[in-house]
C-alpha cells in the first residue's frame, strides 16, 4: 500500500461530520483555526500542532450518536460528558488517532480539576477548551471585529480556574491582532492544512486500514439501530464473495473496506427517512439516493492513494446497475466493473437479510429469491449463479455480523 497523509486520513471524517451537520462544521472549522494560532503561539512541537488541529477539527465527534449536539455548542458541559467518551471511543480504535482521541476525551476540562483525574490530560486538550469556547461567545450575528473585546475579557476572567493559565495568556497575546478574528471567518479547513506542511505520510498497514475503515464505518452504522452492523456486515460479505470467486487477497481486502465505506454519505441523509416505516414517496426516495454521491465526496481525499482508488470507485458505483438505470453516474455494461457488482450484491443480501422498521428480516432463500428474480439481470446472473452455491456460509457471516453488531451497539448506546 502506498503512502497516506494525516490530511488524507482526517479528512473523510472531518467531511463525514461536516455533511452531518452544519452548525457542527462550521464550529468544529473554528475551533481548529483558533487553535492552531493558540498552539503556534505557544510554539507547540510540529507532531503536537497537528495533533491538536486534527482533534479540534473533530472534537465534537461523539455528538453524532449521543443526543446533546445542542447543547454543546451553547453551553459548557460537564465532564466527562458522554459526547468526550464517546468521541474518544470512536477514534481510539484507529491507533494512528490514539493520541487525538486522548486529546478529545477531555476538551471540555476545566483547568482546576485537571488534578482530580487519574489519568493523564494533554495539553491540547486545554487549548481545544479554551478555542472552543471563545466559538461559542461569538455570536454570528454581529461583525466579529466588534466582538474582540467582549470574547477576550469573558474568556480571561476565567484564567486559572476554567481555563489553562499559559494557554490563556498566549490566547491574549495572538488575538491582539485582527488577523487572528479574521481568520476564524475566513479561513477554510484545506487552508489551514496547507499550512501545516510538515506532515509526514504514513504507511498504514493492513491491521491499520482496516481499523481506519471501520473508525468510518461506525460513524453511520451507528446512527440507526436498524442499519448497526450494515457497513459492517456488506464489508465481510464481500470479501468473502471476493475470495469464492477467486480474486486475489489485496482485492479482497479493497472489497472489505469498500464495503465498510459503501454508505458513509447516508451520514448527510435524514435518518427520518433511512427509519421510516413505510414505502419512501418518490420525493424522498430522491433524497436518499443523494448517499453515493456523498460516499464519493466524503472519500474524495483518499483517490491520491492509489490502494484506496478502487476503493472509492466501488463505494460510490454500488447502486449503479448493468443496464444503465442505476445511479448517481447512470454508467452501464462494462463501465461497471466487477468489485462494484460485488458491493452492489452484498449491500443488496445484506439489507434484505435485517430488520428494518416496517418489515422483519428474509431468511436467506426469500433474500436470493427477490435478488434472482428482480435483480440479477441489473447485477450479473453468472456470478450470481456461483454466489448461490455458498447460501450456508453467507448466512453464518450475516449472522455473525449481526451479533457482533448489535452487541457493539448496545455497549456504545450504554457508553453514551
Ligand atoms: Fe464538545
Ligand atoms: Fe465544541
Ligand atoms: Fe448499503
Amino acid at each position: 500500500m502506498d503512502k497516506i497523509s494525516l490530511k488524507e486520513l482526517a479528512f473523510p471524517i472531518i467531511k463525514a461530520i461536516d455533511s452531518f451537520n452544519y452548525l457542527l462544521k462550521s464550529h468544529q472549522r473554528r475551533t481548529a483555526v483558533i487553535s492552531y494560532h493558540i498552539g503556534k503561539e505557544l510554539g507547540l512541537p510540529c507532531g503536537d500542532i497537528a495533533e491538536l488541529v486534527v482533534a479540534a477539527a473533530m472534537h465534537d465527534i461523539g455528538a453524532l450518536s449521543v443526543q446533546e449536539r445542542d447543547t454543546l455548542i451553547k453551553e459548557d458541559v460537564e465532564n466527562p460528558s458522554p459526547h468526550c467518551l464517546m468521541g474518544y471511543k470512536m477514534l481510539s480504535m484507529f491507533d494512528i488517532f490514539s493520541g487525538i482521541a486522548k486529546i478529545i476525551r477531555h476538551h471540555h476540562i476545566r483547568y482546576e480539576d485537571a488534578g482530580k483525574y487519574n489519568e493523564e490530560i494533554r495539553f491540547q486538550s486545554h487549548i481545544i477548551h479554551l478555542a472552543d469556547r471563545v466559538d461559542i461567545y461569538l455570536s454570528p450575528d454581529q461583525f466579529i471585529l466588534n466582538q474582540k473585546a467582549r470574547v477576550t475579557a469573558s474568556i480571561l476572567e476565567k484564567k486559572g480556574t476554567v481555563f489553562h493559565p499559559d494557554v490563556c495568556d498566549a490566547f491574549e497575546r495572538v488575538s491582539r491582532a485582527d488577523i487572528f478574528w479574521i481568520e476564524i471567518n475566513n479561513l477554510t479547513m484545506e487552508q489551514l492544512f496547507s499550512r501545516m506542511n510538515f506532515l509526514s505520510s504514513i504507511e498504514l498497514n493492513r491491521e491499520q486500514i482496516d481499523q481506519f475503515a471501520l473508525t468510518i464505518s461506525r460513524i453511520i452504522d451507528f446512527r440507526s439501530r436498524f442499519t448497526a452492523g450494515h457497513a459492517y456486515t456488506v464489508g465481510r460479505l464481500a470479501q468473502f464473495i471476493g475470495q469464492v470467486l477467486g480474486l486475489d487477497d489485496d482485492m479482497c481486502e479493497k472489497l472489505l473496506i469498500a464495503g465498510y465505506f459503501h454508505d458513509i454519505g447516508k451520514i448527510g441523509i435524514d435518518t427520518a427517512y433511512i427509519e421510516k416505516c413505510g414505502q419512501l414517496t418518490d420525493e424522498e426516495y430522491n433524497m436518499v439516493k443523494l448517499h453515493c454521491y456523498y460516499s464519493g465526496q466524503i472519500l474524495s481525499e483518499l483517490n491520491s492513494s492509489e490502494w484506496f482508488r478502487d476503493v472509492v470507485k466501488w463505494s460510490q458505483h454500488h447502486h449503479e446497475r448493468l443496464t444503465g438505470n442505476g445511479y448517481p453516474f447512470a454508467i452501464k455494461g462494462e463501465e461497471i466493473d466487477t468489485g462494484t457488482k460485488i458491493i452492489a450484491f452484498s449491500d443488496m443480501i445484506s439489507a434484505l437479510m435485517e430488520d428494518r422498521p416496517y418489515r422483519k428480516r428474509m431468511s436467506i432463500d426469500t433474500a436470493f429469491d427477490i435478488i434472482d428474480r428482480y435483480a440479477a439481470e441489473n447485477i450479473d446472473p453468472d456470478m450470481i449463479k456461483i454466489i448461490d452455491r455458498y447460501k450456508a456460509e453467507i448466512e453464518t457471516i450475516v449472522d455473525q455480523c449481526k451479533q457482533r453488531a448489535e452487541s457493539c451497539y448496545d455497549e456504545s448506546v450504554e457508553y453514551a
